[in-house]
């Protein structure tokens, strides 16, 4: 079972992930860990962080000669951001404490974290439900990434809306998507003229002290038929992507396919008919997004993630405060105008590992080559047309 587990405060000395369930023999290397940490750390709408931090990875453990050893894989990146922390974020006890943080943002995990593990000190949480443990996430799901890669199957993302600016039209080549971070950083929309119209939405947002959400979309290329399952409520494919999904941070809706239009047209309209092809099947419309009954069918699979606006605005929420049990200004802490753009690495990252873990648990094995053997035996019984 592939599994990974992050640790790490927000200001604290690092991000750390350690991954179970990688089969032995896979080629990994920082570089190609540091390739999608790189594509996290900055976007049109990044706060002062991204400039601050290197975000490089460090491979610790469960690798040797640039191949993996089928033993845990642990990964850290160091926070640069720490050395300005020491005396807030110290793990030792220390006579000098800072002052508690009592006045618990709205939008955040802040006040029902406190209350759930009894902190006076809000910064006991905060430092945990920021979202910087999504570069945790983004090492593992980089990982996993080279796993999917052995196979075919590739993922990439591009934006599609920030605020009210949105992308029409978009059924992208898969080529094109993939090559979105190259050609526009800043935004990662495929179309110039409305990622000019995205960035002014952010400028104007940052002028006024508020924020943007928006949404992205991310398509997995070269799937095999058959990862997930009907057979069981917790082993469809559709459940895993959309839960790993919506635990992003400030992820409030996921759409499969062509998602919640669906609900408003009728069958015949969104039925993709099974016709004769290359491969044995073929289909000329993809509105399932390729998942059907749970279970991978083939066809590009896409999702569509949508994000909130940054709940810490230029002006403090109004809040109450914690130790007075009065009204009171919301605590601010440095934050970003929007997310959209980068946290769709975090989205490919967390698509990646759940595909990685279903495809482990169809073809199993605990050498790469074992598990190729398996897909390939797979795959040859899928050529042969009749079933
Ligand atoms: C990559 C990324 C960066 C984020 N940066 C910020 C930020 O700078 N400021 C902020 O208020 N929220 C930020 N968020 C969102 C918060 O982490 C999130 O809204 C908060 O933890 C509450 O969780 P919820 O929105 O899922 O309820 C970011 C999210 C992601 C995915």
């Amino acid at each position: 079972m592939l599994r990974f587990l992050t640790a790490g405060e927000s200001h604290g000395p690092a991000c750390v992930v350690i991954i179970e369930g990688i089969p032995a023999g896979l080629g990994i290397s920082a570089g190609d860990i540091n390739r999608d940490l790189a594509r996290r750390r900055s976007d049109y709408g990044r706060g002062g962080r991204g400039l601050l931090e290197k975000d490089e990875c460090e491979i610790l453990a469960g690798a040797r000669y640039g191949r993996t050893l089928g033993s845990p894989i642990a990964l850290v990146v160091q926070n640069r951001d720490f050395e300005n922390w020491q005396a807030v974020m110290r793990i030792e006890a220390s006579d000098d404490e800072a002052e508690p943080l009592t006045r618990p943002r709205p939008g955040h995990a802040d006040l029902a974290a406190a209350l759930k593990y009894g902190q006076g000190d809000i910064r006991n949480v905060l430092e945990r439900a920021s979202a910087r443990e999504t570069v945790s996430r983004v090492m593992a799901g980089a990982v996993c990434r080279r796993l999917l890669g052995e196979f075919g199957i590739r993922v990439a993302s591009h934006t599609v809306q920030i605020g009210k600016v949105k992308l029409e039209d978009t059924r992208p080549s898969f080529e094109e998507v993939a090559a979105v971070y190259e050609r526009d950083p800043e935004t990662r929309c495929l179309d110039p003229e409305v990622s000019r119209k995205m960035k002014t939405a952010i400028d104007e947002a940052r002028r006024k002290g508020d924020t943007l959400g928006g949404v992205l979309e991310v398509i997995a290329r070269g799937v095999p038929v058959g990862l997930g399952s009907v057979m069981h409520y917790d082993r469809r494919l559709d459940g895993a992507l959309a839960g790993a999904l919506a635990s992003i941070p400030s992820v409030k809706a996921v759409e499969i396919g062509d998602g919640c239009a669906l609900a408003g047209l009728t069958g015949s309209q969104t039925v993709d008919a099974i016709t004769p092809g290359k491969a044995g099947f073929s289909r000329r419309t993809n509105h399932m997004g390729g998942i059907e009954g749970g279970i991978s069918n083939g066809e590009d699979i896409v999702l569509r993630v949508y994000h909130k606006p940054i709940a810490t605005l230029g002006k403090p929420a109004r809040t109450v405060d914690l130790a007075t049990g009065k009204s009171a200004e919301a605590i601010t802490e440095r934050s970003d105008i929007c997310i959209v753009p980068r946290a769709g690495v975090v989205s490919e990252a967390m698509t990646c590992f759940v595909l990685a873990q279903a495809l482990l648990e169809k073809f199993g094995g605990d050498n790469l080559a074992e598990t190729r053997r398996n897909c390939k035996n797979y795959l040859k019984r899928l050529a042969t047309k009749k079933h």
